[in-house]
C-alpha cells in the first residue's frame, strides 16, 4: 500500500509594515499542491526556479495592460495526475465518461463513426494531421486542440478544474502501479491483457520492447469504452479495419494499451532537462524533443515526444492519426505545453514568439491561423497560441505546477 500526503501550499499573511515591499511570492498567488510520494525532480525544480521570471513576466504584461484580464491569480491550474487529490481524479474521470456519453458535434456524413463528443475531437485529428503537426504547428495547434479538450470538460461536462499532465519520469519506474495506471476506480485505467503478439514498436532509433501489454484495457474507468473512429496507422496488429478508406466510418473495438517502462526511460527528467536547457533556440528544441541526435550507447533515445506517445501507446493511442481515441493524449500533450512553455519562459521576451524555422510548415507563420472547424468556434492567429498567459484575449490562460 502507498500512501499519498498531498502538502497544500499555506497562504502566508503579508507583512502588512508601512514602507516595506512585500518579497515577491508567487506560492502565495499560486495553489501549488504536492503529492509527498513523488520528490521534484529536475525538471519541477527548474520549474520552480522560473516562477520568479514568469511573475516579473506577468508584472510588465499587467502594468502594460496586455495581459487580457489573465493573471497569475486567477490562471487554471494543470497539475501532474498523482498531485490532484483522489476527490479531483474522481470529478476528472466523471468529466471524461460524460464526455464519451455526449453526443457527437461532427459532420455526420463525413464521419458516421463519430458517435460522441468524445469522439469529435478523434474525428478532427484524424482529417486535420498535416496543419496539426507541421512544423509551425506542431507546439501552438496542440495547445490549442487541448484547450478545446479541456473547455468541453468544463463547459459540457461539468468538470471544475483543469486538465491534468503526465510528468513522465513518474512513470519510468512502475507505471503500471502508479495511480495513473493501476487500473483502479480513480486510475485513468490499466494495462492491456497481454498479447503475445505485440512485441514491441520500431521507431527509426531502435525498438521500443513491449512493456507486456498490447490486449484491451480489461479494468478502470474506461473499460467499457470502445473506439470506433480509426485506425488511421496502426502500430498494433490485427487492428480491424475501418469500413470508410478515410478512417472515419464505425469500428467499434476495445481500447488497447501496452503500458510501457520502455519507452518512459525515453522521457527521464535529464532528458526534459536537457531539452529545456541546451536548447537555445526554437529549432534545437523542436529537432531534440523529435528526433534527437543518434547515440548508440543511449537504448532509450527515441525522444521525449516518441517516449510520451508510447507510455500507453496501443489502439487508438499508439495510432498516430487517431491518438486522442486514449484520453491519456491530453496528459502527454499538456506535458509537452508545459516542457514549451518551461523553455519560453527562461527567456520570454524572445523565446515566447519563437516559431520553428526548418521548413515543413504550411503558410507564412506570423499570418498562419489555427482553425479547428467545427469542433471550436474560434480561428486564431498562430502566434495567439504561443502565449500560455493572456493568449487569444485571454482565452488561454493556464499555468503548470
Ligand atoms: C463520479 O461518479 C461516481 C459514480 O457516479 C460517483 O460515485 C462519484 O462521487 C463521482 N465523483 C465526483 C467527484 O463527483
Ligand atoms: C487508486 O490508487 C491510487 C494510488 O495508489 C490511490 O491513491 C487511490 O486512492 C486509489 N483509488 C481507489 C478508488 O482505490
Ligand atoms: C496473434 O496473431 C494470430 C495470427 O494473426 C491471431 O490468430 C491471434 O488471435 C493473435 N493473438 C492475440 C492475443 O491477439
Ligand atoms: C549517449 O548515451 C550515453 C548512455 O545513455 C550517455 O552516457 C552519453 O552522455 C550520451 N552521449 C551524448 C552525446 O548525449
Amino acid at each position: 500500500m502507498r500512501s499519498d500526503i498531498w502538502i497544500t501550499s499555506v497562504l502566508l499573511p503579508t507583512a502588512a509594515l508601512a514602507g516595506v515591499v512585500a518579497p515577491r511570492d508567487w506560492r502565495a498567488k499560486v495553489n501549488v499542491q504536492r503529492n509527498g510520494f513523488y520528490p521534484l525532480d529536475v525538471v519541477d525544480k527548474l520549474e520552480e526556479a522560473t516562477m520568479d521570471k514568469v511573475e516579473a513576466y506577468m508584472a510588465k504584461k499587467v502594468a502594460a495592460g496586455k495581459n487580457n484580464g489573465c493573471t497569475l491569480e486567477n490562471a487554471g491550474v494543470r497539475r501532474e495526475w498523482g498531485d490532484m487529490t483522489v476527490e479531483q481524479r474522481s470529478d476528472f474521470i466523471n468529466a471524461t465518461l460524460c464526455l464519451m456519453k455526449a453526443p457527437s458535434k461532427a459532420p455526420q456524413a463525413q464521419f458516421p463513426g463519430a458517435r460522441t463528443r468524445f469522439d469529435d475531437f478523434m474525428a478532427y485529428h484524424l482529417t486535420n494531421a498535416g496543419s496539426l503537426h507541421d512544423t509551425i504547428g506542431l507546439f501552438p495547434a496542440h495547445k490549442y486542440f487541448l484547450l478545446a479538450y479541456e473547455n468541453a470538460l468544463r463547459n459540457e461536462c461539468g468538470y471544475k478544474g483543469y486538465h491534468p499532465y503526465m510528468n513522465y519520469d513518474r512513470y519510468t519506474k512502475d507505471p503500471v502501479n502508479s495511480a495513473l495506471f493501476n487500473g483502479n476506480a480513480t486510475s485513468m485505467g490499466g494495462n492491456g491483457a497481454p498479447d503475445p503478439n505485440y512485441t514491441g514498436l520500431r521507431t527509426s532509433a531502435g525498438l521500443i520492447k513491449s512493456g507486456g501489454g498490447g490486449g484491451c484495457v480489461t479494468e478502470g474507468p474506461f473499460k467499457d469504452w470502445k473506439a470506433t473512429i480509426g485506425p488511421g496507422a496502426p502500430v498494433m496488429n490485427n487492428v480491424p479495419k475501418n469500413p470508410l478508406s478515410s478512417g472515419g466510418g464505425y469500428n467499434p473495438r476495445c481500447m488497447r494499451r501496452d503500458i510501457n517502462v520502455n519507452a518512459a526511460l525515453g522521457a527521464t527528467a535529464d532528458r526534459s532537462y536537457n531539452l529545456i536547457t541546451k536548447s537555445k533556440d526554437i529549432n534545437t528544441f523542436y529537432n531534440t524533443l523529435l528526433t534527437p541526435p543518434r547515440n548508440a550507447s543511449d537504448p532509450y533515445n527515441w525522444g521525449v515526444h516518441t517516449a510520451g506517445h508510447y507510455i500507453a501507446g496501443g489502439d487508438p493511442g499508439g495510432d498516430p492519426m487517431v491518438s486522442p481515441g486514449d484520453p491519456i493524449f491530453y496528459f502527454h500533450h499538456a506535458m509537452l505545453d508545459r516542457l514549451w512553455w518551461i523553455w519560453q519562459m527562461q527567456d520570454p521576451d524572445t523565446r515566447l514568439n519563437a516559431q520553428v524555422n526548418l521548413g515543413g510548415g504550411t503558410g507564412n507563420g506570423a499570418t498562419r491561423k489555427i482553425d479547428l472547424k467545427w469542433l471550436a468556434p474560434d480561428i486564431i492567429p498562430v502566434l495567439e497560441a504561443h502565449d500560455s498567459l493572456g493568449g487569444h484575449g485571454g482565452a488561454f490562460c493556464h499555468i503548470y505546477v
